[in-house]
């Protein structure tokens, strides 16, 4: 299994995502970093936002490829030929939902496999809906981007209004 894909919202990135992806990259040849618009949330940065604040996080890894992507992810998977999907699994909380895209994902495509990178324990408890809702009253978020893009997701969500969707 050489490449894999690591889809998310990313609205935006943070630490904990930043991790996981690095840690697949180093354990597989290539990863797709693969940024869904997703139709259940109204996110607080567009696809190039998100895009570029990956691309500036990730700097520097050269076996990852950064798309946007609309639609099934794994109509996408199907697209590409890719037969893995890694994802994060923070808590019990996350595990629920994860199971349900698992296996709806195997059930569209059931050559696509998901495996699980758990979370490191710095970040078990971080989301992109955290730094929403501390950079919207004024908070410091430096511990949860990374910080290449940090003043540049502060300024733009201590600017306008933040939804706290994802
Ligand atoms: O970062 P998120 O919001 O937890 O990422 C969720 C994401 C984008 C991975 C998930 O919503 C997804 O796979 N979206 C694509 C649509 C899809 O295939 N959904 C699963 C079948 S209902």
């Amino acid at each position: 299994m050489q490449t894999v894909i690591c889809p998310g919202s990313f609205d935006p990135v943070t630490k904990g995502h930043i991790d996981i992806i690095k840690r697949a990259a180093k354990t597989f040849e290539k990863v797709i970093v693969a940024v869904f618009v997703n139709k259940a949330k109204v996110p607080c940065f567009t696809i190039e936002e998100r895009i570029h604040f990956l691309e500036k996080a990730l700097e520097g890894v050269e076996n990852i490829e950064i798309v946007s992507c609309e639609g099934l992810l794994a109509d996408y998977a199907r697209e590409r030929r890719v037969t893995a999907v890694v994802k994060g699994l923070r808590a019990m909380s996350d595990f629920e939902y994860e199971f349900q895209m698992a296996l709806t994902n195997k059930i569209l495509y059931p050559e696509l496999e998901t495996l699980f990178l758990s979370s490191s324990a710095e970040n078990m408890y971080l989301s992109s809906s955290i730094v929403k809702t501390v950079a919207s009253f004024g908070g410091d978020i430096r511990d949860f981007v990374p910080e290449c893009i940090h003043d540049e997701i502060r300024d733009r969500l201590c600017g306008g209004g933040v939804n706290n969707e994802s």
